[in-house]
């Protein structure tokens, strides 16, 4: 069993990009802008923006932390993406899910202006990546593409199975494992919270991505030996030894799953450093497209 360890290979993004943007701050060129909206005080919400925001001081880029109460009115939140889409020195403008329950999210992603659209979940950059042309793909399935294709393992022709079907992780990554491209050309077979044998299905699966957002879901008899294991799953469950009071747990029974797998990415230390670098990637090319 090897880890496909999301720290390393997200440095290794990382440290481009920051030679990247340090070339182009010497060349007087303009230093790509990661504008991120935080609605209200989700403490999971607070940690994934604060990386975010982390991630762009270590590489060198400009961000803006922009915080709206948890009363804010959908009317005001669409009223500050429109700011953000006319500003020129923004880049990027990412708007932490999840919003409010008063909130539109469908409204509000389709507020950003497409070619700041550095999440990926504009309907106009879903459009081009099913159709497989240059676009913002979604953080997640790009940053697992990007790991895979740091590791060198193999997706030609293997039977990749997707469990979790959501807009942001499952059917993008579906789209993304089986496009006719390098890592891809999966097979792949996308299930949700209805599907009927999911553990057979499992069991012929070379590549299991598991994003339910159920902790340990997938057991070892669940797996054939062998099989690339991703696991995009991140619960707090509750911990009272440690000082947080929680610790996150993946959708992987872990230890049982990694005996038995070929590659496996631990929780944390995974998926989630690959979605912020995938996230620093596209703003770099937001803004060197433009500028
Ligand atoms: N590491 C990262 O950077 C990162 C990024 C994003 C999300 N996440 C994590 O990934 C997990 C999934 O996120 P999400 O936003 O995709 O969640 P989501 O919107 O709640 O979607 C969950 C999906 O799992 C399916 N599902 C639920 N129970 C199931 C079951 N028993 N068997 C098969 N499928 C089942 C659902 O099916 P239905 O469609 O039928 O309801 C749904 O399609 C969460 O833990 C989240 O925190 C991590």
């Amino acid at each position: 069993m090897q880890i496909l360890d999301g720290k390393k290979a997200a440095q290794a993004i990382k440290d481009v990009l920051q030679i990247d943007v340090a070339q182009r701050a010497n060349e007087g060129k303009k230093i790509p802008h990661l504008a991120a909206i935080l609605v209200g005080n989700n403490g999971a919400s607070e940690t994934y923006v604060a990386a975010k925001v982390k991630a762009c001081e270590e590489t060198g880029f400009k961000s803006t932390l922009i915080r709206m109460d948890p009363d804010t009115t959908e009317f005001r939140l669409l009223e500050k993406i429109e700011e953000l889409n006319a500003d020129p020195d923004v880049d990027g403008i990412l708007v932490q899910l999840p919003l409010p329950k008063s909130i539109d999210d469908k409204k509000v992603i389709n507020a950003i202006d497409p070619s700041k659209d550095v999440d990926g979940f504009h309907p106009m950059s879903v459009g081009k990546m099913v159709e497989g042309l240059p676009t913002f793909l979604p953080a997640t399935p790009y940053g697992i593409m990007l790991m895979l294709e740091h590791y060198k393992v193999e997706t030609k022709g293997k039977h990749a199975v997707v469990i979790g079907r959501s807009n942001i992780v499952g059917r993008p990554m579906s789209i993304l494992l089986s496009a006719n491209k390098n890592p891809g050309n999966c097979t792949v077979t996308i299930c949700h919270s209805h599907t009927a044998n999911l553990k057979e299905i499992c069991l012929q699966a070379d590549i299991i991505v598991a994003a339910l957002g159920i902790p340990e879901f997938l057991k070892a008899d669940m797996v054939k030996d062998g099989a690339v294991i991703i696991d995009v799953g991140i619960t707090r469950v509750e911990d009272s030894s440690r000082k947080s009071g929680f610790r996150l747990k993946g959708d992987v029974d872990y230890d049982a799953v990694a005996a038995k797998s070929s590659w496996i990415t631990p929780v944390p230390g995974g998926v989630g450093p690959m979605t912020i670098a995938a996230l620093m990637k596209n703003t770099y090319n937001a803004c060197d497209t433009k500028n």
